[in-house]
């Protein structure tokens, strides 16, 4: 059975004192029904971890480079992440797709190199506008699915999220057929590939999830929870996220 995630991507957004929110989630049950974690800028990652402590929340980190150490300024390995306890990494989100030019072989490294160090690599996926109009969502999916994800990914060790471009920071999101239609794909292909173990990795659905919709697309099939952007920098939008899930 598939623990659910909400997960919060801030991108370059918020501040140290931002990140009181994390004391105000609404996870104070006995036991909480879903995991939550949240991906703040690097260098807000320690505040994080000392804001989490009593809080089961994990927290992630937005990126990381596919070697350990070297020559890349401005980078981050995934052993550092590692090393400061946090457990989650995103990779292949789609604004550092197109801002740096990243591949899906990079991707597939980066998510190699986050998985090698311990931690769970959350790969990004999802089909650009024109590419939906055309009709060619699926394939595309299943072209980045197979390249992005590295050989010996299991349950424990990756995370897919379906973001489709057009849907990021804009308000729209897919019919529910369609974000079915992609998951279901998306869960053939794991199984494809992976096995029985495919039915324990998780994926979330991402762009433009609110409370106002977040409970519709989480009783879809084979969606098993999201990658929120903007409704995850304050506790008054991200509980009810949260508690849809429950
Ligand atoms: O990674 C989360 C994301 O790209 C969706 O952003 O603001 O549309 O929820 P947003």
């Amino acid at each position: 059975m598939r623990r659910k995630l909400a997960a919060g991507n801030w991108k370059m957004n918020g501040s140290v004192s931002a990140l009181d929110m994390i004391g105000a989630l609404k996870l104070k049950h006995p036991e909480c029904p879903c995991d939550v974690l949240l991906c703040p800028p690097a260098p807000l990652l320690t505040h994080a971890l000392q804001n989490s402590a009593s809080n089961p929340i994990f927290i992630g980190a937005q990126d990381c480079h596919a070697k350990e150490s070297g020559a890349f300024t401005g980078d981050h390995s995934a052993a550092m992440i590692a090393e400061i306890g946090a457990t989650h990494v995103i990779v292949g989100h789609s604004e550092r797709r197109e801002a740096y030019g990243e591949t899906d072989v990079q991707v597939a490294a980066k998510a190699q190199a986050a998985q090698a160090a311990g931690l769970t690599a959350i790969v990004c996926i999802g089909e650009s506008l024109e590419q939906r109009e055309a009709g060619d969502a699926l394939d595309v999916i299943t072209s980045q699915l197979a390249r992005s994800v590295p050989d010996g990914s299991s349950g424990k060790t990756l995370v897919i999220a379906y973001e489709p471009i057009w849907a990021i920071g804009t308000g729209k999101i897919p019919t529910m057929e369609q974000i079915a239609e992609v998951h279901g794909l998306m869960r053939i292909e794991l199984r494809a590939r992976f096995g029985a173990d495919a039915d324990n990795i998780r994926l979330l659905y991402g762009g433009s999830v609110k409370p106002g919709n977040a409970a519709k697309i989480f009783a879809l099939d084979n969606v098993d929870g999201a990658l929120v952007g903007g409704a995850s920098l304050k506790a008054e939008d991200f509980s009810p996220i949260i508690e849809a899930l429950a």
